[in-house]
């Protein structure tokens, strides 16, 4: 029945195989709390919240209430020109979760768009303070931050990079962080933070009057899973500091409770410069992204516009969507009023431990964890990627839904999971990887 929809059909995937897909269809038809529906009916587990998006599980009523609630009421204005009183509500209780010293956020609709907005920012930001010349940008080997330009000229993964190289902006890249030493360490490795030296390095080079800004996630996501180092991120702290580089933290992964406190600056007790925020935004139920920026950012920018003039010239139509709006607001209701983050952070040690065990497995070589997210490297077989690709595969067969990036296999479980739950995505794994021929 699946295949008769998708052999031949017009619909173009994002980030898959189409024409393997076409032969191999997953169709998934429905989502409740901990998993998902396949097309014959099957449960499967939903290991990935969705894609980091879904920490408060799929179907949550309140959540369809006020979507269409909202829709009644406000369907749509503009973000230009216009306001709503949902916008100013949710950035009161949105600044009230980061760390202190962010407290304004400018709107969008994609982790994408929250970097090319961020990356915006900073220029805008050091152009009003007279600094023009810092127009380059730092970030890291095997960083992912979205897929426009920006974001894929700030990004580390040389797949999604090579077909575009020459029409990116300038940025330099850090070494990543995954040394062989580190290899099935739980939690930060100790070994690396002198790794943070390379922005000292590139400033040395580049002379620091030229650097806008160095992005980085907290914990790099996609690539399969990199905990920072000990130190890491507070050496990165100290240079920018030292150097009128702004830092800024993706945390469109790292974000709403992925890492036990809400955001992983609070976690690691690094605060940026500016934030970017997505995915679990709304638990998932909307596109929504923020940009979370500090006062000194905001005021500079706005001071430098005359009187009655825009400070920024920039926006999405979609940019502070009512319905959105709405959709986080009862999703932080959800975060606020089930204790999420703590919930989440109360069942990692266990999900950590448990994923730990599958270091013996043969394929296995690398496991990687911090909190409420996992990574497994496989030892590769065939094309590179080849080997990961068949196991997310497999394990959606087997009623598991993970992603893999490369030979890599990325672990978000939901923050509502209970330990049978883990149980049960660990069992899956065990044995799919066991049946891996190495
Ligand atoms: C760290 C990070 N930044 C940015 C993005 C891009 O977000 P989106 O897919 O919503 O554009 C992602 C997506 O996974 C991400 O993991």
């Amino acid at each position: 029945m699946t295949q008769d929809l998708t052999a031949g059909s017009h619909y173009w995937m994002p980030f898959t195989p189409n024409r393997d897909f076409q032969l191999h269809p997953k169709l998934v038809i429905g989502a409740k709390d901990q998993y998902y529906t396949d097309a014959a009916g099957r449960r499967i587990l939903d290991g990935l919240s969705g894609l980091y998006t879904s920490p408060a599980g799929h179907g949550r009523e309140s959540i369809a209430d006020a979507v269409s609630r909202q829709l009644r009421e406000l369907d749509f204005v503009p973000g230009f020109l216009r306001a709503h009183p949902k916008v100013y509500e949710l950035t009161q209780r949105l600044t009230a979760m980061l760390p202190a010293a962010l407290n304004h956020a400018f709107y969008v609709n994609s982790g994408s768009e929250a970097i090319d907005t961020a990356m915006k920012l900073c220029l805008a930001y050091h152009r009003a303070r007279g600094e023009a010349s810092r127009t380059l940008f730092v970030s890291r080997e095997r960083a992912y931050h979205g897929v426009n330009l920006g974001g894929i000229a700030l990004g580390g993964l040389a797949g999604n990079r090579r077909v575009y190289t020459g029409a990116l902006p300038h940025v330099f890249h850090m070494r990543h962080t995954a040394l062989p030493e580190n290899r099935f360490t739980p939690g930060q490795p100790k070994h690396g933070a002198e790794l943070a030296d390379d922005l000292l390095r590139l400033v040395q080079l580049h002379g620091a009057e030229n650097i806008a800004a160095c992005f980085v996630e907290p914990i790099a996501g996609s690539t399969g899973v990199l905990p920072p180092p000990v130190g890491y991120l507070d050496r990165l702290r100290e240079i920018c500091t030292a150097h009128g580089i702004l830092l800024v933290f993706d945390e469109v992964i790292c974000g709403f409770g992925r890492t036990g406190k809400a955001f992983a600056a609070q976690t690691f007790g690094v605060t940026p410069d500016v934030m970017t925020l997505a995915k679990a935004i709304t638990n998932g139920a909307l596109p929504m992204a923020a940009v979370a920026v500090n006062d000194r950012i905001r005021d500079t920018i706005f001071q430098a516009a005359p009187d009655g003039a825009i400070e920024f010239y920039h926006g999405y139509t979609w940019s502070s969507h009512p319905v959105c709006c709405a959709a986080a607001l009862a999703a932080f209701d959800i975060y606020e009023g089930e204790s999420l983050f703590a919930r989440g952070e109360a069942l990692a040690p266990y999900f950590q431990q448990q994923l730990f065990t599958l270091a013996d497995l043969p394929v296995v070589t690398d496991v990687r964890g911090f909190s409420m997210l996992g990574g497994i490297d496989l030892k590769p077989s065939g094309a590179p990627g080849s080997r990961g690709y068949e196991v997310q595969k497999k394990l959606f067969d087997r009623g598991l839904h993970l992603k893999n990036t490369g030979d890599a296999i990325t672990l978000a479980p939901q923050l509502i999971f209970t330990r049978e739950q883990v149980d049960e995505m660990i069992a899956v794994l065990r044995t799919v990887l066991q049946e891996c021929k190495v």
